[in-house]
C-alpha cells in the first residue's frame, strides 16, 4: 500500500463514512475544521491518484457585470436611451441629424447599430423603426437582465444563454466566470482498506542526527517524498556546456592512458603545413582558407627542419618517396597564421620527443575562413591525437577511437578509406546517431615524408575530430551558432554533461 498522509487518510475516512454520498469542498471543510480549501483538494486529489477515491468535476458559468454593465445601471443601456429619445420626437423629425446632437460621437453610431440589430433602417436620412413592438420587447429584457445582475450574479443556465450571448459581444458589459466544483467518493479499493491504515500517524520529513542516534527511527514513519513533483530549478552558476564536454573528452583520454599537451594558436605554415607533407601549392593554403597574420608576418625556424621539408617535399628526402617535385619556399614556411588544425601540436611533439614513445591528446581551437552558417564557424575546436611507438597500427588506432567514442556514449562506429595528404593509409570516422552514420573526423598513419624529418621511424596513429559536432549531437543542436550565443536562457536549459 502507498503510504498516505495524514491528511489523505482523514478524507479517506470521512468519505467512508459519508454512505456513499459525495462530499463536496465546502463539506469536507466543515467535517474536518480546517480552513484552508487548499488542503482538502490536496488531499482529496492525492487519494483520487492513488486510486483510494473518485472524483466528478462538475463545470459552472456565473455572469456579473461588467464596469460597462454597472454604468447601464446608472445611465441606462444605450438602446433604451435612444428608444426613449426617438418616442420623445415626432417620426418626421428622428433624422439622423437630430440624433447626433442629441447623442455624444462615442454613442451615436454604436447606438444606430444596436437599434439596427433590432430592426431600425435608415430612409433618407431619418431613422425608422419598422417593429417597433418588438424593438421595445427585446430592449425591456435586455434592461430587466441587466438589471436582476445589479442583486446578484445568475448562473448561466439554458434560459438566459441567449442573453449571455448577446451581451458577450459587447465591451464590458458582462462578465463571465467559470467554475469547476468537485466531490468524492470512496473508491472500492478506499472502501476495502483497513480502518488502521487510516490512524493518523506523525510522519516524518527529515533525518535529524537526534532521531538516527537514538531508536525511535525503527517505529517511526517516513514522508513520502513525490519526485514527479514540479519545483522550481535553481539558478545556479554552470560551467558552458561545450566546456563540461571539453572536460568529458579530457577525463576519457587521461583514463585511456594518454597525457595532455596544448600549443599555440600562432603558429608558422612550417609547422602546420609543410611539417604535415601539405604542398605549397595545396588550396588550403590560401588567403582564402587561412588566417595569415600580419603582425607578426613570418616567424623564425630553424636551418636543419627548413633544408629538411625542403628536401622531403622537392624529391623524398630519405624516404622512398619522390615528393611533390618543383621547389620549396622557405620564405612560404616562415609565414606566421593562425592555425588551421591541432594537427600541428601533435606533430610538434614528435618533433620535441622523437626517440621517447607517447600517447597525447590535446582540444584545442583552430581557425580556418569559413563563412559562417549552421555548420560552420571560422574559430572551432578539434579533439587530437597521436600513438606513437614501436609497434603502433592501423587496428590500433581503430580500436582506440572506437572506445573513445564507445566511453562518449555512441558505440557504433564506422572507417571509411579517406585521403589525407599526410596520412597513409587514411580514414575517415563516422559514428551511428538517430539511424544516420556522421562523419566526425579524420585519421591515419603518418607517412614517412612526414615523420622522417620530425627524426622517427616508428609509425603514428594520428586523429583529428570535430568537437562541436559531437556537442551538437549530445546537447540535440541543430545549429553551430546555438554553442556560441551567450543567451543564459537558452544554456541554462541545456542538458548536464
Ligand atoms: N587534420 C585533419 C583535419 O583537420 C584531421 C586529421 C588529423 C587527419 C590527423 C588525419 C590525421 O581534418
Amino acid at each position: 500500500m502507498p503510504a498516505l498522509e495524514n491528511r489523505e487518510r482523514r478524507i479517506l475516512a470521512l468519505l467512508r463514512e459519508s454512505g456513499g454520498a459525495a462530499l463536496g469542498v465546502q463539506d469536507l471543510l466543515i467535517q474536518t475544521g480546517w480552513t484552508d480549501q487548499a488542503h482538502v483538494v490536496g488531499a482529496a486529489m492525492g487519494l483520487v491518484e492513488k486510486e483510494y477515491a473518485s472524483v466528478e468535476e462538475q463545470e459552472s458559468s456565473r455572469v456579473r457585470l461588467g464596469p460597462e454593465g454597472i454604468k447601464a445601471l446608472q445611465l441606462g443601456l444605450l438602446e433604451k436611451r435612444m428608444l426613449d429619445w426617438l418616442r420623445s420626437i415626432e417620426p418626421e423629425q428622428r433624422t439622423m441629424a437630430a440624433l447626433s446632437a442629441a447623442f455624444d460621437k462615442s454613442e451615436s453610431g454604436p447606438g444606430v447599430g444596436l437599434l439596427r440589430g433590432l430592426g431600425a433602417i435608415i430612409e433618407s436620412g431619418k431613422l425608422i423603426l419598422s417593429d417597433q413592438d418588438r424593438a421595445e420587447q427585446e430592449i425591456e429584457d435586455r434592461v430587466e437582465f441587466i438589471r436582476s445582475l445589479a442583486e446578484t450574479t445568475h448562473l448561466v443556465s439554458d434560459s438566459n444563454k441567449d442573453m449571455v450571448a448577446h451581451f458577450s459581444n459587447r465591451r464590458d458589459l458582462i462578465e463571465i466566470e467559470n467554475t469547476i466544483t468537485r466531490s468524492w467518493k470512496a473508491s472500492q479499493k478506499g472502501l476495502n482498506l483497513n480502518s488502521e491504515d487510516l490512524v493518523e500517524s506523525e510522519l516524518i520529513g527529515e533525518l535529524t542526527p537526534d532521531i538516527l542516534q537514538g531508536e525511535s527511527w525503527r517505529s517511526m514513519e517516513f514522508k513520502p517524498f513525490d519526485i514527479h513533483a514540479p519545483a522550481p530549478i535553481p539558478l545556479g552558476g554552470r560551467p558552458h556546456p561545450l566546456q563540461s564536454l571539453i572536460d568529458r573528452i579530457r577525463a576519457v583520454f587521461l583514463e585511456m592512458g594518454f597525457s595532455e599537451i596544448t600549443g599555440n594558436y600562432v603558429q608558422s605554415a612550417g609547422w602546420n603545413m609543410d611539417a604535415l607533407f601539405i604542398p605549397q601549392d595545396h588550396p588550403a593554403r590560401t588567403m582564402q582558407d587561412t588566417f595569415y597574420l600580419a603582425e607578426p608576418a613570418s616567424l623564425d625556424i630553424e636551418h636543419d627542419r627548413l633544408s629538411q621539408w625542403k628536401d622531403v617535399h622537392e624529391s623524398g628526402g630519405s624516404t622512398t618517396s619522390r615528393g611533390w617535385g618543383g621547389s620549396f619556399d622557405v620564405n612560404e614556411s616562415k609565414k606566421a597564421l593562425l592555425r588551421t588544425h591541432t594537427t600541428v601540436n601533435t606533430v610538434r611533439h614528435i618533433a620535441e620527443n622523437p626517440s621517447k614513445p607517447s600517447r597525447v591528446f590535446g582540444v584545442g581551437r583552430v581557425f580556418r575562413q569559413e563563412t559562417i552558417d549552421r555548420t560552420h564557424l571560422p574559430e572551432f575546436h578539434q579533439i587530437e591525437g597521436i600513438i606513437h611507438e614501436q609497434n603502433a597500427s592501423l587496428p590500433m588506432l581503430i580500436t582506440t577511437l572506437r572506445t573513445f567514442y564507445s566511453k562518449m556514449g555512441y558505440s557504433d562506429v564506422r572507417v571509411r578509406p579517406a585521403y589525407f595528404p599526410y596520412t597513409e593509409p587514411s580514414i575517415e570516422v563516422e559514428i551511428l546517431w538517430r539511424g544516420e552514420w556522421l562523419e566526425l573526423g579524420g585519421a591515419g598513419i603518418f607517412r614517412p615524408e612526414v615523420t622522417q624529418p620530425l627524426g622517427t621511424d616508428w609509425p603514428v596513429c594520428a586523429w583529428g575530430m570535430g568537437l562541436e559536432r559531437l556537442a551538437m549531437l549530445i546537447l540535440g543542436l541543430d545549429d553551430i551558432r546555438e554553442l556560441y550565443q551567450p543567451d543564459l536562457e537558452v544554456l541554462s536549459k541545456m542538458p548536464l554533461l
